[in-house]
């Protein structure tokens, strides 16, 4: 069966550890030697195209980048044409798109693996790379607890499905609003027996955390909310005073690109807390273990 990645909750908790395991482990077999990743952008992108691309050429492979402006889901051809046609030159397809369910078209109709680089829904390999870091600062990752400050992103949704699946609490402190609904706590409840608890105070929600982390207010595509979502998020920023409740060893982690001033000072994102360079340098790590784990658990 052809497996995919289109969030963490495609995998069983002992699936996801093997990744982590893997991304701990040296260099394994070349799997994308003498074949193709088609890597499709809808939208910008620094750390995920490169450290994708990079992956890519580690594993043997060759990646196609496809810029957003030759993409042209469901205007040039259907997402379900698009992905048959990349399955017969590629190995392996990667997108970043606006809509999650061009995805789930992808996969359902395509021959090969598909793998999220990020969708209005989720960022798994994100969340990969946030484990890794996690793992690499504290060993195991069982027992602690993660706090995500701000607006609840897509990369919010996959780092709490990877938090539930590797015995990590997690606790949001969200507007109004910006908060996951109860359905979702309902679902990252149902994967694994840590709490996952939603509060409005980001004082409460960091209270003796191991990690503290956040994203930009508005992400990609929601730049039109910018002025409206700043008054409504102020209270949200990450600064020293609010990383002063998270416990005496705790870190802070932000997938970048970081709007500073905004949802992070300079002062924490440059601090000695910050990992958010070791994550970025995890994403390389997250997308050659996903790819090749992927690639090797195939029939
Ligand atoms: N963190 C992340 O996905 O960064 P890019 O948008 O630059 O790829
Ligand atoms: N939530 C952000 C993440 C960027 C990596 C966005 O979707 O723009």
């Amino acid at each position: 069966m052809t497996r995919h990645l289109l969030d963490l909750d495609d995998l069983t908790p002992a699936e996801l550890g093997e990744i982590l395991d893997l991304g701990f482990a040296p260099a394994g077999e070349p799997v994308l030697s003498g074949m193709g990743a088609a890597l499709l952008f809808q939208k910008p992108s620094a750390r995920t195209r490169h450290s994708t691309e990079m992956a890519v050429v580690q594993l043997g492979g060759h990646p196609v980048y496809v810029r957003p402006e030759e993409v042209g889901i469901d205007e040039r051809e259907t997402a379900e044409d698009l992905a048959r046609t990349l399955s017969c030159y590629h190995r392996l397809i990667a997108a970043r798109v606006f809509e999650h369910s061009i995805l789930e078209r992808m996969a359902e109709a395509g021959s090969v693996p598909v793998v999220n680089l990020l969708s209005d829904l989720a960022h798994p390999l994100q969340a990969i790379a946030d484990l890794l870091t996690i793992r690499a600062e504290f060993g195991a990752l069982g027992g602690r607890t993660v706090a995500w400050v701000g607006d609840y992103s897509n990369v919010a949704r996959s780092l709490a499905i990877g938090c539930a699946l590797t015995g990590m609490q997690v606790r949001f402190g969200c507007p109004d609003g910006y908060a996951p609904t109860a359905g979702e706590l309902d679902h990252f409840a149902s994967l694994g027996s840590a709490p996952v608890v939603s509060v409005n105070d980001p004082k409460e929600a960091v209270q003796g955390a191991s990690v503290v982390v956040t994203d930009a207010w508005y992400s990609m595509g929601q730049e039109d909310e910018k002025e409206l979502r700043r008054p409504i998020f102020e209270p949200y920023r990450v600064d020293t005073d609010l990383m002063v409740d998270a416990a005496e060893d705790a870190v802070f982690m932000h997938c970048l690109p970081a709007h500073r001033g905004d949802e992070v000072t300079d002062e924490v994102l440059d601090g000695p807390r910050s990992r958010v360079w070791s994550a970025a340098a995890n994403r390389l790590t997250a997308a050659r273990a996903a790819m090749a784990w992927l690639l090797t658990r195939e029939a």
